[in-house]
């Protein structure tokens, strides 16, 4: 990489009008489940998580889901933005001038019921930025307002920032528990036209830049696997189960469908798909030439190979099983491993994947003359 960093620095050098950033935007507002989430569940005290989550980047768990950074934070980073404060996270003088994070680990697309990890489904966020969007005016043009510029984003960022949005796999994940591959795809339409009932909500508010996350090949998690692939003739040639990568499949073209429905309606929108499927599937199947050791097993956890995943104990957690005090370990080197804890996909892999996205490639419309973005990446 680093002939490639050479140019790109030498690229910057001569051209420094290459620097502006087509995709910056003043604020991001994000919605999604574990994904994105930087710090709600483990902020509103839901879920705790030990080290070693967070080792790689942050030296101690940072509330997200991984060793270290999450797509979001790469594409964020690529935007020269900082990271975003999740919506929750009350403590540490949290700045939401460029925007909030309501995303929220475990959250579907469908309200939440009695057995949810999450009670903020996307309804539920989507009534969170309401009420923050409300909240932040009302301080604005109270006394003193203006001494909350440096905190709160602007009237207009409301308007020019952009909405992003990964949810979807728990609805998809959490519904193979108890019910039928068939009735699974029957369900799609209606979560999507709850996802789409949200996305009116932040229209009718104004909000007019949109990107989306298509879902992933959720069989390929070995969260997944363990539970449903001990059947051989249920997982396809690289060892992820076929029915929850079916149903993620459905998902994704009904979405992309929605996309595009949408930015028919919503005329004086951008709507941005990006097909996150197709970059992790792509990253499983040719996982060695990317760089990769191991593309199903997690990293951190307990039970050792073919998945060193055991859904009694969670990666960093100490517990008595069977009798015997265990513990959920990390490997010894996470980049060497997609996926991180059986769950969630590692740092490395999150990297991976954006800089996928950042090619503009794997997007509805593409982005290909826009590459300048790319050069803030760090490989
Ligand atoms: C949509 O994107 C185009 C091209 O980047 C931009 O010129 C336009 O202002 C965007 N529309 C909105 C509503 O931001
Ligand atoms: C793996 O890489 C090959 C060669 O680039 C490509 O043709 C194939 O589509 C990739 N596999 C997947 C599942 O994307
Ligand atoms: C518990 O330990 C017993 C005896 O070693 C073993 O036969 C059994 O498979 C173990 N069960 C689990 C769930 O690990």
């Amino acid at each position: 990489m680093s002939t490639l960093t050479l140019i790109l620095t030498f690229f910057l050098l001569c051209f420094p009008f290459a620097r502006s950033n087509p995709f910056s935007r003043p604020a991001i507002f994000n919605f999604g489940d574990s994904n994105s989430d930087t710090g709600c569940l483990v902020g509103a005290a839901i879920e705790s998580i030990n080290p070693p989550y967070g080792h790689r980047f942050f030296g101690h768990p940072s509330g997200r889901y991984c060793d270290g950074r999450l797509i979001v934070d790469f594409l964020l980073d690529a935007m020269d933005m900082p990271f975003l404060n999740a919506y929750l996270d009350s403590l540490g003088a949290p700045n939401f001038r460029k925007g909030c994070n309501y995303a929220a680990a475990g959250s579907t697309v469908l309200p939440a019921t009695a057995t949810s990890v999450s009670p903020f489904s996307f309804g539920v966020q989507v009534n969170q930025f309401l009420h923050f969007k409300a909240r932040v005016l009302e301080l604005r043009e109270g006394k003193g307002g203006k001494k909350l510029d440096k905190y709160l984003p602007a009237e207009e960022y409301f308007q020019k920032g952009l909405y992003m949005f990964d949810i979807g796999q728990n609805d998809l994940a959490g519904a193979f528990y108890s019910k039928t591959l068939d009735q699974i795809l029957a369900s799609i339409p209606t979560i999507l036209a709850e996802f789409e009932s949200g996305v009116q909500k932040l229209f009718d508010q104004g909000a007019r830049n949109f990107w989306i996350h298509n879902t992933g090949p959720l069989g390929c998690l070995a969260q997944n696997v363990a539970k449903f692939g001990t059947d051989p003739s249920k997982l396809d040639e690289f060892g992820c189960v076929s029915s929850h990568n079916q149903a993620a499949k459905l998902f994704n073209l009904q979405l992309h469908a929605l996309c595009k429905k949408l930015q028919g309606q919503y005329t004086d929108s951008n709507i941005t798909y990006i097909d996150i499927y197709s970059i992790k599937s792509n990253l499983i199947a040719n996982y060695s030439r990317l760089g990769f050791q191991q593309p199903i097993m997690a990293c951190c956890g307990y039970g050792g190979p073919p998945l060193n995943y055991d859904s009694r104990i969670v990666c960093g957690q100490t517990k008595m099983l069977n009798g015997t005090l265990v513990t959920a370990k990390g490997c010894d080197d996470s980049s060497e491993y997609i996926n991180w804890d059986g769950i969630h996909y590692s740092e490395a892999a999150n990297q991976y994947v954006s800089s996928q996205i950042l090619t503009g490639k794997y997007s509805d419309p593409p982005f290909s003359d826009k590459m300048p973005f790319l050069l803030k990446l760090k490989f």
